[in-house]
């Protein structure tokens, strides 16, 4: 069984990533080959470049701060990743650029899709993101899933009222990536 971390890239107040993260893990509870935790950066402090060292060049992840240090530990363990990204003016969150710039070793070569959302389904976000991750030197699955914002019933909050029936359409393209994912690993995963 490989862990796969669902990672959610929006540290806002009020957010939808946790709506998604929610609604994926449901989708593929009790996959065989597969385990799947969500890890919302909102819960992972780090604090903007406070690591002296470029993490690339360190060994046996020595670094500065007890903060970078837990989310060393917990990122090394992980098998692989499906990273959740809004599309904000055109891009990715900063807290999501942020976590991944704190690591290095413990992304290398590792599995990762990525699940952007926006207005029209952050394409943009994506394609930015997929930049990053291959310079990280991680393995790239595509299909990426892609959720459009704009046609959905939002509450005053801008939170999705239905996130189940909302996403339902979002469920095939979903199973795709996983199965990707799942082939990432090879035949022995
Ligand atoms: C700062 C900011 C910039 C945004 N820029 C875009 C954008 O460029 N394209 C888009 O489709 N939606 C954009 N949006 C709308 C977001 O996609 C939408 O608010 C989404 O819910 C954000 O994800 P989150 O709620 O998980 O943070 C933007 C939202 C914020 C807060």
């Amino acid at each position: 069984m490989k862990t796969i971390l669902v990672v959610i890239g929006s540290v806002r107040p009020r957010r939808v990533g946790p709506q998604i993260a929610t609604w994926l893990v449901g989708e593929v509870a009790g996959h065989a080959e597969l385990s799947f935790e969500i890890l919302d950066l909102r819960d992972w402090p780090l604090p903007m470049n406070t690591e002296p060292a470029q993490p690339k060049h360190l060994v046996d992840a020595e670094y500065a701060t007890p903060e970078t240090r837990a989310f060393s530990r917990k990122i090394a363990v992980a098998d692989g990743f499906i990273l959740l990204t809004p599309q904000y003016n055109w891009g990715y969150p900063a807290a999501l650029k942020n976590a991944l710039d704190h690591l290095y070793h413990e992304w290398t070569g590792k599995p990762a899709t990525i699940l952007s959302y926006g207005a029209r389904g952050g394409a943009k976000a994506a394609a930015q993101l997929k930049e990053v991750l291959t310079g990280l030197g991680m393995r790239v699955v595509e299909p990426f899933l892609a959720i459009s914002l704009k046609s959905l019933d939002m509450d005053d909050s801008h939170l999705v009222t239905d996130p189940n029936a909302a996403f339902a359409p979002a469920s095939e393209d979903l199973r795709h990536s996983v199965e990707a994912l799942v082939r990432a690993f090879g035949p022995a995963a």
